[in-house]
């Protein structure tokens, strides 16, 4: 196994060990592409969506906030241009009939697909004479839609046809007369929405990094396109606040890369993208997008709907269709950014431990509460009432453990990402000494008065 193979294994498997992330429907030996979250994975990612929604929906005044259905009328995703262009590269093993990602075979021989058309991909699999995983001989490179399609009440013809949507974009775009005429914004302004997002992803890989089933949180925002220095200084902003928010989760700002993206891998819809990439275990690979729309979609479903979905300027008095900016972030990727980016092995005290050196912003739970010993109730009670008090400024993210020795919680708490942990012993209920509050990261306790514990956890 390769090195960085072996790192994504132990990151899987203390996720798994530690309640952050489980296989879907594992009892039934799974279904590929589909993770479920634990509590501590719930914990984090309500972190990074509250977070995010905070930053650019709450705190902006041009920024308005939707929650659309996952269902949308077919003609949503005819007018957008996914059923016709939402699709990969894949070629077909004429034996087993298995089909595979075309880019990802020639990424396999160390070959770089990007840029290539599918007619490239096809040439070259065919010059190199290249074989399907399994050995047998491979049909011609072909596009897949990636949508899941199903259908809408009893009967099952081609007018009852949907799809879960494959991005929550449209679900903005569809609402966007709606935003209009109920709170009458001036350009520039977004919509902004989280939500489930789906994609019969040939390939599922990489742990949650490329899944069937995923959340993305996405802005349009729009502008006046004729200002053109405009647009292109509000593409730069957005890139810039999309980096502000990972560096405001605490990922490595060393392993955030811009990577501008050439036309022939551009989504079919975009004139401009620049994608945020990051350094995984695996490699340096798309974490974040950012795409100029133009007027594509707003276009496309004023003609296809019939409805006008043009915006008036009063101060000039003209009638245009605004151009569309789209941030977009995945809530998985960002999710295992930040377990990755966290994940440590080191020596304490003469033993090995792993554990996740996440930021206090973003840990699932920033302090655990200890009795030294839990068969003493004075100990106990004690502990209780810090906790209960802890509790009362900290919420959800103070836990009370007493199960093992006070070794195993460490090694358990450490696991979690738990930056503080405080033990009541005997001095402080004999001595009133205070608590000892253990650092993560140094493995080093320190005696704090009760007074000054809240302090020292913010
Ligand atoms: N809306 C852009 C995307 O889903 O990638």
């Amino acid at each position: 196994m390769k090195k960085e193979e072996f790192v994504m294994e132990k990151i899987i498997s203390l996720c798994k060990r530690r309640g952050f992330i489980f296989q879907g429907s594992e009892i039934y030996g799974g279904l590929a592409g589909t993770w479920d979250y634990g509590p501590y994975g719930v914990s984090l990612r309500n972190t990074i969506k509250q977070l995010w929604w905070k930053r650019f929906v709450d705190d902006r005044m041009d920024i308005f906030g939707v929650d659309a259905a996952i269902l949308m009328n077919q003609n949503v995703w005819k007018a957008s241009g996914h059923v016709g262009g939402f699709s990969d590269p894949l070629v077909e093993d004429l034996k087993t009939k298995k089909r595979f990602r075309a880019d990802h075979l020639l990424e396999e021989q160390g070959i770089d697909p990007k840029g290539m058309t599918l007619a490239q991909m096809d040439a070259l699999i065919k010059e190199k004479k290249l074989k399907s995983p399994d050995g047998n001989m491979l049909g011609d490179v072909r596009q897949f839609n990636m949508m899941f399609k199903t259908h809408v009440g009893a009967i099952q013809d081609d007018s009852s046809i949907s799809y879960l949507r494959p991005e929550t974009a449209q679900g903005m775009f569809v609402n966007f007369k709606n935003i209009l005429d109920t709170f009458h914004p001036k350009l520039p302004f977004g919509i902004a929405q989280i939500g489930k997002a789906f994609r019969n992803e040939i390939a599922p890989r990489d742990f949650i990094f490329r899944l069937r089933e995923l959340e993305q949180m996405e802005i349009e925002y729009f502008v006046d396109p004729r200002d053109e220095k405009k647009v292109k200084e509000t593409f730069d902003a957005l890139y810039e606040e999309q980096v502000a928010f990972l560096n405001d989760l605490g990922l490595t700002h060393e392993k955030i890369h811009k990577v501008e993206i050439a036309e022939a891998d551009r989504a079919h819809y975009s004139k401009r993208s620049v994608d945020t990439e990051f350094d995984f275990p695996f490699g340096q690979k798309e974490l974040l997008g950012l795409a100029y729309r133009t007027d594509y979609d707003l276009k496309a479903h004023t003609e296809k709907s019939g409805v006008d979905l043009s915006y008036f300027d009063e101060e000039t008095r003209s009638r245009f269709i605004p151009h569309c900016i789209e941030p977009t972030f995945g809530v998985d990727r960002i999710t295992l950014a930040i377990l990755a980016d966290a994940y440590r092995e080191d020596e304490l005290g003469g033993e090995k431990r792993e554990y996740l050196k996440l930021s206090p912003k973003v840990a699932p739970i920033l302090v655990a509460v200890f009795p030294l010993l839990k068969n003493k109730p004075v100990l106990v009670d004690k502990a209780k009432e810090v906790y209960a008090d802890l509790k009362k400024v900290f919420g959800a993210k103070v836990s009370f453990d007493d199960n093992g020795n006070i070794g195993k919680r460490y090694r358990r708490q450490d696991e979690i990402g738990t930056p503080y942990c405080v033990t009541i012993d005997f001095d402080t209920v004999e001595k009133e000494a205070g608590v000892t509050v253990r650092d993560r990261d140094t493995g080093e306790q320190e005696r704090v008065m009760m007074k000054d514990l809240v302090a020292k956890l913010v």
